[in-house]
């Protein structure tokens, strides 16, 4: 039986010779085996620890996935995000770290205010609504997303974190929530499908082949359609003087804060965080 170093040696290259695979950086290909070996094995592997030939098996099975550019949090069915260990599935987006950023600014923008309200519009499998619920216990969160796959994972995602303050909802942006909730939420946060719908094509493989489509893109030329709605509708939610946040890419950012100010949104300004490749633009209503 082959020490599991040498099987986690041996799948590293294997990604790293695949074309179907990106290379963002130094140590992905390892990690994204690791993940994969953690999974088959129930357990973190000790490098000196003996895998069996059931288990190479399935691993090798597992591996060829992800060499065929296969996501690794489809593989395994897990995703960590904001210290949270995520329930995720296809048809549903997976969560990018990059968004903790905007989970950071969300929490320091309801942290310590009474009876703090967040919504979360475009929630896929909760991921930013969860961490905002679990580091602001008093908060009342809601994730909402126009698809019911991501919406049963998110509640799914919920309910084993034990998560009673975050709840969600199914429909078209702001348009699932209370009515109660108008005038009354301090902070909306939104990492919505902005890629115009030709730029969509771009992407590489592993992404686009696997990911939803409605995502990555509202279809609309530029990919703003989502977000100009959502800038104006984001004052009818957000009581005055609270927090609209919008993650995108850092190309999008001044288009964004442009699209908020013209919404009537004030001290629009774009944000990164130390290791985010993302901007978070924010405004206030
Ligand atoms: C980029 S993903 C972000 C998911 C999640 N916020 C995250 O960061 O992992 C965009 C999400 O927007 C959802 N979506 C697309 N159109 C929508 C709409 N009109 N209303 C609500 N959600 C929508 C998609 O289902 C998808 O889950």
């Amino acid at each position: 039986m082959p020490r599991a170093e040498d099987v986690l040696r041996a799948a590293e290259a294997t990604l790293k010779a695949s074309d179907a695979v990106e290379h963002p950086h130094a140590g992905k290909e390892r990690y994204d085996a690791e993940q994969i070996l953690a999974h088959v094995l129930g357990k973190d592997p000790d490098p000196d620890q003996q895998v069996s030939e059931e288990a190479l098996r399935r691993f090798h099975r597992l591996l060829a996935r992800r060499a065929s550019g296969e996501p690794p949090g489809y593989i395994t069915g897990r995703e960590e995000f904001h210290g949270l260990r995520l329930v995720v599935g296809s048809g549903a987006f997976i969560p990018r770290q990059s968004s903790e950023w905007m989970v950071d600014q969300a929490i320091r923008r309801l942290r310590g205010r009474p009876h703090p309200v967040h919504v979360d519009l475009a929630t896929g499998v909760g991921p930013v609504a969860l961490a905002v619920a679990a580091a602001v216990p008093a908060a009342r969160v809601f994730g909402a997303d126009l698809f019911q796959r991501p919406v049963a994972l998110a509640r799914r995602n919920a309910e084993r974190l034990g998560l009673t303050n975050a709840r969600f909802v199914r429909g078209d942006l702001f348009a699932p929530l209370p009515a109660a909730l108008r005038g009354g939420v301090d902070v909306v946060t939104i990492h919505p499908p902005y890629l115009g719908r030709r730029e969509v094509r771009t992407l590489p493989h592993e992404i686009l082949g696997f990911e939803p489509r409605e995502s990555l893109t509202d279809d609309s030329p530029e990919g703003m359609g989502l977000l100009s709605r959502v800038a104006g509708e984001a004052r009818v939610w957000l009581r005055s003087g609270r927090w609209l946040l919008v993650e995108v890419s850092p190309d999008r950012s001044r288009a964004v804060s442009a699209e908020l100010r013209r919404a009537g949104l004030r001290n629009v300004r774009s944000t990164k965080g130390g290791v985010s490749v993302s901007r978070v633009v924010l405004g206030r209503a």
